[in-house]
């Protein structure tokens, strides 16, 4: 079977509630923990939409006490943490409902950790470990690909805008995940294929990991086979809801897979990409991925002949660029934004993290060549 010998794990957050309409039972599931909730999002477009009324509505409904933290925006910085943290020690939630896209998930994850651990987060990026658990923590993704509702680490900007790294611990895991499809209907196109080929490339990295086992494979193949046949549907008509409940579970199996296989080069070179040069996360991850499926098929070829079945193309490399072709995704380097002089710069902040589970080892002389090659 092609799996013999192989060890594999899976940790999960203690519950997952999936599918369109699930978000009624939010304010049940926040009980357990208490009566005071706060509700963190982000811009003002969860509260122009009436979902943040909707919403507060349930818990006000249930007999709860609600609070609110919006505004906390993309790509949160450590000012954005530090603030939040200061936000939720003044209400002491029983309970903290994080609701919105990655970075808001993110947010309120880090928040909810911090508060309990003390300290800020440049005291974690230089070591300091987490040995509380956090705040009861619901994610409640309105994207569809990240997966940071099961995951254990936040992605966070340095106050300089200069890098982004991450906080991470096991006790990060949100407890709940709750994943209603029905969320991101309202996600436009050009989010949706951003987000959408987060979740494909987060599935074909944890497949292909070193760190990739049977559990997570058989997740994994069907995260690629979900957002390969339904990203293309969802980004011309958004309001498909077949579309957005499989690109959710793709989105799902992504974050699940890639917290106990880990990831690859992509995501290592993704996050320099879309700091130095402002592109969205999964564009710069789908913008470097066709070369990483060249560089990586030596030491996983029965894992990516078998991505290419599942992408519906005779290899993994041409159903990959057919389908970014299809959502309008530069793939050349330059396109965006970046030239030669760039190059050095992105292999040293590509260092270390994701790039240490990439099936092939790799010399920064051999990165820089491959992104040169992508130029
Ligand atoms: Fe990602």
């Amino acid at each position: 079977m092609g799996e013999y010998g192989l060890k594999s794990t899976l940790i999960l957050p203690k519950q997952i509630l999936f599918g369109t309409g699930v978000r009624a039972d939010l304010a049940k599931l926040a009980k357990r923990f208490g009566n005071k909730v706060l509700l963190v999002y982000g811009g003002r477009s969860f509260a122009e939409s009436g979902m943040k009324s909707e919403v507060s509505g349930l818990f006000g409904q249930a007999g709860m006490e609600v609070y609110e933290m919006g505004g906390t925006g993309h790509d949160p910085d450590e000012d954005t943490i530090n603030r939040a943290v200061v936000t939720v020690l003044d209400i002491k939630p029983d309970c903290i409902v994080g609701i919105g896209g990655g970075s808001v998930i993110d947010t309120a994850k880090a928040a909810s950790i911090i508060v309990t651990n003390g300290g800020a987060v440049k005291d974690y990026w230089g070591g300091r470990k987490f040995v509380n658990p956090s705040i009861p923590y619901i994610a409640v993704p309105t994207t569809a690909g990240t997966g940071a509702e099961v995951t254990k680490n936040a992605v966070i900007t340095s106050a300089d805008k200069s890098y982004k790294k991450s906080i991470r611990s096991e006790l990060m895991i949100p407890d709940i995940a709750l994943v209603d499809p029905s969320l991101t209907l309202t996600v436009p196109p050009p989010v949706t294929a951003d987000t959408g080929l987060d979740a494909l490339v987060q599935n074909i990295e944890a497949y292909t990991s070193k760190n990739s086992g049977p559990i997570t494979d058989t997740l994994a193949r069907k995260g690629i086979e979900l957002a390969g046949r339904y990203l293309v549907r969802g980004f011309e008509d958004p309001a498909d809801l077949e579309a957005r409940e499989a690109l959710s579970l793709a989105s799902l199996y992504g974050g699940i897979t890639l917290l106990n296989a880990g990831l690859g080069l992509a995501h290592g070179l993704s996050h320099p990409i879309g700091i130095r040069f402002g592109v969205p996360h999964g564009r710069a991850c789908a913008a470097v991925m066709p070369k990483v499926m060249e560089y990586n098929y030596p030491a996983q070829k029965r894992k990516y002949d078998e991505i290419g079945m599942l992408l519906g193309a005779k290899n993994s490399i041409d159903g990959f660029i057919g389908l970014i072709e299809k959502l309008d995704i530069p793939r050349r380097l330059r396109l965006l934004g970046i030239t030669e002089a760039d190059l050095k710069t992105i292999v040293t902040e590509s260092r270390g993290g994701s790039r240490n589970y990439n099936p092939i080892p790799h010399t920064d002389e051999t990165v820089e060549k491959m992104l040169r090659e992508m130029l």
